[in-house]
């Protein structure tokens, strides 16, 4: 683990999102009320793109496929491949929840930087 720079903190404005690559990873950084999450940008339900996932009010990350729910500050699973109705629910029972992993983040002399 160690502090990777990521992007200038002014590439990054509120509500935005940016895919990096940091250490071999894609990693996702939002911009959210506020706060600056760094996720793995791989939903873990089948490593899909989290990229042009919804956000929440509460703040969660809606995969855009099966649409998955993860909280932002922890990774925890909020919903579990809930669609297409009835695939969607098969699908959970063939696969056990997985949290999203998260990164903390801390901006520093106007860039932010990404603990992995
Ligand atoms: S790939 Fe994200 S919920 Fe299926």
């Amino acid at each position: 683990m160690g502090w990777e720079k990521a992007v200038a903190v002014s590439e990054l404005p509120e509500n935005s999102r940016k895919v990096v690559t940091l250490k071999g990873n894609k990693i996702l950084l939002l911009h959210q009320q506020g706060e600056i999450y760094a996720v793995d940008n791989r939903c873990p339900h089948m490593k899909l793109p989290l990229k042009n996932g919804k956000v929440t009010a509460e703040g969660a990350i809606i995969c855009p496929f099966h649409r998955s729910a993860f909280e932002l500050s922890t990774g925890q699973v909020a919903h579990w491949t809930p669609w297409p109705p009835v695939v969607g629910n098969l699908m959970a029972m063939a696969s056990q929840p997985k949290a999203l992993p998260t990164y903390a983040t801390k901006v520093e002399d106007g860039s932010i930087f990404v603990n992995l």
